[in-house]
């Protein structure tokens, strides 16, 4: 069984025809809400959490409640986990209790070792390299508003090297969008990130760039997104990145060298005044409340679907997702 569960640790774990069906089944899910019972029992799922959240333990919570299961929700420091047990020991012990672990940490590499060994999909909730679950809410919420995502023209700025710009980087290149990331030099996406999303818009059809001039990837932008400039553990450096991306704001003035019907995301929590103007995220362009709703349907989608490739959900639950992943 190890060897056919899946796990969605990055953006790059769903190939383009993949993110395509799971964001199919996500929209078919949010019309019947309660329709696909992949947890029932119930089933618990581990959602542990290394860093604060409030969009991610809620979104997940209702999620997995709606699936029928029972999420049991670690906070920061509640568990033996990478003090008091290394992470295959607690692997070991929650793969045989609970059918998902979702976990939000620190390094991507103890979340490929949770991975590598758990029989049970293991889900990256966040870590210092990727926000993927964001992204997929994200490519749902453009979805939504645009009808499509190959094509489109999606412009990040701001903080280029933390992990919402590599999202952007390789979910927008996943999906065949022409992706601009702009941040201050120093503060760009690492060269092993950058060619990996290269080499996965070379089979989309999508596009690249990496700049350090803010217009050039807003010009004629479908989607514009920022970030904070102050990821959880750099609140000591406030003052001196405040200065640092003050090029990089997203307000009236930048967004208006986007297209005129772009859409405006942020995975918020976001600072007024910092990386967004309130009349940007305030504004009708804005797009950032259905964004966080969409967090629930796609973790949803992407729970029940990864259950199902893994050979782990009941016949009836297979059925639906297959029914539900078709555009
Ligand atoms: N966007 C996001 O992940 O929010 P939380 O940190 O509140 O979970």
């Amino acid at each position: 069984m190890r060897s056919m569960t899946r796990h969605f640790l990055t953006d790059l774990d769903l190939g383009p025809e993949e993110l395509d069906r799971v964001l199919n089944l996500a929209a078919w899910m949010k019309q019947r809400p309660y329709a696909v019972k992949a947890l029932a029992g119930p089933q618990t799922a581990a959602v542990i959490f290394d860093k604060t959240s409030t969009r991610t333990r809620f979104s997940f919570s209702a999620g997995i409640a709606a699936l029928g299961g029972h999420p049991e929700v670690i906070n920061p420091g509640d568990s033996q986990l990478g003090h008091k047990e290394s992470i295959a020991d607690t692997a070991g012990v929650l793969e045989r209790v609970v059918s998902l672990i979702i976990w939000r940490t620190y390094a991507q590499s103890g979340l490929e070792e949770m991975a590598e060994h758990s029989q049970v999909p293991v889900i990256n909730a966040l870590t210092d390299d990727y926000h993927p679950c964001q992204l997929l809410a994200d490519l749902l919420t453009v979805r939504e508003h645009k009808g499509r995502l190959s094509g489109l023209k999606l412009a990040y700025l701001g903080d280029a090297a933390n992990n919402m710009a590599n999202s952007y980087l390789l979910a927008g290149a996943n999906a065949g969008m022409d992706v601009r990331v702009a941040g201050p030099q120093g503060h760009l996406p690492q060269e092993r990130i950058i060619r990996a999303a290269e080499d996965r818009a070379a089979v989309t059809g999508g596009k690249v760039t990496v700049t350090t001039d803010p217009d050039t990837a807003l010009g004629g932008a479908d989607v514009v997104a920022t970030d904070t400039w102050i990821s959880m553990g750099q609140e000591d450096q406030k003052s001196q990145r405040m200065t640092l991306f003050g090029d990089y704001q997203l307000n009236a003035r930048s967004l208006s060298q986007a297209d005129e019907n772009a859409v405006v995301l942020h995975c918020l929590p976001a600072y007024r005044g910092a990386e967004i103007t309130a009349e940007v995220l305030d504004g009708p362009q804005s797009v950032v409340w259905d964004e966080a709703e969409n967090r629930l349907h796609a973790q949803k989608a992407l729970m029940a679907w990864l259950l199902v490739e893994s050979g782990l959900a009941d016949e009836t639950t297979a059925q639906l997702v297959r029914e539900g992943e078709q555009r």
